[in-house]
Order: C-alpha cells, then structure tokens, then sequence
C-alpha cells in the first residue's frame, strides 16, 4: 500500500515510525537482523499467500487437510457455544474449515494488528454467516489480556494457525503460550498448528520454491523499505538465502549482499559486505515430543494431536 504522507492517518504514522526505528536498530546490531512481521505489507501479504499455494510448500494444504478431516472433532472438544478466538485473522479458508463445524458458535474473535485487515475479515464473514457475531479485536496478540466484555461467559478456543508459532524463538513461544493460557482462561483450549521436523531436503525445498515466489516475499522487504524509509537498495545486489539449521531444529531466512555495496536507509548509510547476510525470518520445527515440553512449559497439556499421513505437520488441541 503506498499511502501518501498526507492521507496517513496517526495510526499509520506510528506505525512508519516504528518501522523506521526497527530497521536501524536491527541493521546497527551484530548480526544484523530485521523483524519478520515487517514482511507483511500489502505486497508482502499477497506474495505470502502466493508461497502457499507453491508445490514446495506443503505446510498450508496439509494443515487444511488435517483440519478439514478432524473439524467435527475439534468441535466436539471445543463444545457447544464456545467463542472461537483466533491469533492473526490469517486465512479465511482454515478459519471457515471450522466456522462450518461450529455451527452453535457464541462468537467468532479474529485478533490481528491491522485494522484494515481486521475490518475486511470481519466484514466477508458477516456476510457469509449471517448469524455469526464477529467481534474483532485489533491488537498485538503477544500482549493482549482482555476480550471484548460481550464473550466473558462462553469457554474460549484459541486458533493459532499455519505454524506462526515456529517464527517464535522457543522462550518466546513459551512466553506467548502462557498468555494465551491467562487470555483463554482455565476452562480454555487452544488449537495450534505446528510444522513438524522431517527429512531437510524437503524442509529446504519449501522455502526455496523454483518459482521463486518466497525469494521474492524476502525481497519484498528491500522494495519496502526502498517505498517508506527512502531506502536505495538495488534488489538485483541481494539475494534470498534460506536454508535448515538442523542443530537448531530451524529454517534460517537472510537476505544476502551479493556485493560491496553502500545503501542509504532513512538518511544513514550502511555499508553490507560481499556475502554478508541479514537475518529475516526463523522458522522453528518440532517433533511430537516437543510439542508436549512446549505446552507443558506454556501452561498446556496435549488433549490430542493429529497429523498427515506422511507426518508432515501437525495440529494440537491443548487443554
Ligand atoms: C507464516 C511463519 C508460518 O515459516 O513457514 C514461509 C512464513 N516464510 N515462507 C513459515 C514463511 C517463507 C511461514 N509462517
């Protein structure tokens, strides 16, 4: 979205602000990294969208085929009346998997940072269940702790979804499961979706899909940056690097200077070294065992776990 200065309003303003401030705090540090939730701006949102439906990149589809075929379940888990809560009001089509099991929902919370989104979300599903009460929530899910006043009394069922958990450093991800725990409360559930440890040749294939799709969502970040801090990168000069931490348990994403070369960002200039890598992205993997310890710590037990056939991915139910 390329919004003029003046049609901004202070939202948006603070925003840009943060993005300025984030971006030369993260290139001043030692190695240099940039925040992943900045490569979703509008291009960025759409390029993530096109990732999923690449041949490579299996966690979107698998997911929806887990929860197509257990959404009858996770409905009788979740009980009659719930309220759905769901982290980052993310794709509709998973959300809908469910929303159609859940015929009895007392409520429908989408929380998502964007307003916009937010509002767009709220109003497709308005129209498409018009008995559906949508109440949506604009924050940062990583430090909300109250609800809209109008679900207190139903149990609360979180949706954590397309393995958002694995852009979490695993403290991190403790840290947000228990907050989700305290958000949920005691009777609560929460239904996460987690990408599962398997062979790194797949892991690899699926963030370097030969259409190129994710090298451009990495890139996306440089044209970015270029649009709203008047930055001068030359997307030709760097380069997408993903590749399987194994020791780690993670799927590395930088974006690499493929020269010398001097950028302008904000009004400072930074000098990136030939072969010199900033960091974008983690993507943390889990095995089954893990999942529990990361519930366990979070405040969670596993009620159930389900998977694909080939164990690619796998959605928990915690209690
Ligand atoms: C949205 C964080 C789950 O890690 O697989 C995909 C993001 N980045 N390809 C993931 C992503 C590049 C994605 N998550």
């Amino acid at each position: 979205m390329n919004v003029p200065l003046l049609a901004m309003d202070e939202g948006e303003r603070a925003d840009l602000d943060a993005f300025r401030r984030d971006v030369l705090a993260g290139l001043a540090e030692a190695p240099r990294a940039i925040p992943a939730k900045y490569l979703y701006d509008a291009r960025g949102s759409a390029l993530f969208d096109a990732i999923c439906e690449q041949p490579e990149y299996y966690p979107t589809r698998t997911e929806a085929a887990i929860l197509r075929q257990r959404a009858q379940e996770i409905a009788r888990l979740g009980g009659r009346g719930c309220a759905l809560v769901e982290y980052g009001s993310g794709s509709s089509v998973k959300t809908r998997l469910l929303l159609e099991a859940m015929p009895d929902l007392h409520a429908y919370v989408p929380i998502d940072i964007s307003r916009r989104h937010l509002e767009a979300t709220a109003r497709r599903l308005r129209e498409d269940y018009p008995g559906l009460r949508v109440d949506p929530v604009t924050g940062d899910y990583m430090a909300l702790d109250a609800l809209p006043d109008t679900i207190s009394d139903a149990r609360r069922i979180g949706f954590f979804p397309g393995s958002t958990i694995g852009n979490l450093m695993p403290e991190e991800a403790v840290l947000f499961l228990r907050r989700a725990r305290r958000l949920l409360r005691p009777d609560g559930a929460l239904v996460l979706g987690v990408d599962l440890k398997k062979d790194p040749q797949w892991l690899h294939d699926a963030y370097n899909d030969r259409a190129g799709v994710t090298a451009q969502f990495t890139l996306n970040l440089l044209r970015r940056m270029n649009r709203e801090l008047e930055a001068t990168f030359d997307l030709s000069a760097f380069a997408h690097d993903a590749s399987y931490n194994e020791a780690a348990g993670r799927i590395e994403i930088y974006f690499r200077s493929l020269r010398d070369q001097m950028v302008t960002i904000a009004g400072s200039r930074f000098q990136f070294a030939q072969g010199e890598r900033i960091h974008t992205e983690y993507s943390y993997k889990y095995d089954q065992t893990e999942i529990a310890e990361l519930a366990r710590q979070g405040g969670f037990s596993v009620a159930a776990s389900w998977t694909d056939p080939s164990r690619l991915f796998a959605v928990a139910f915690l209690k």
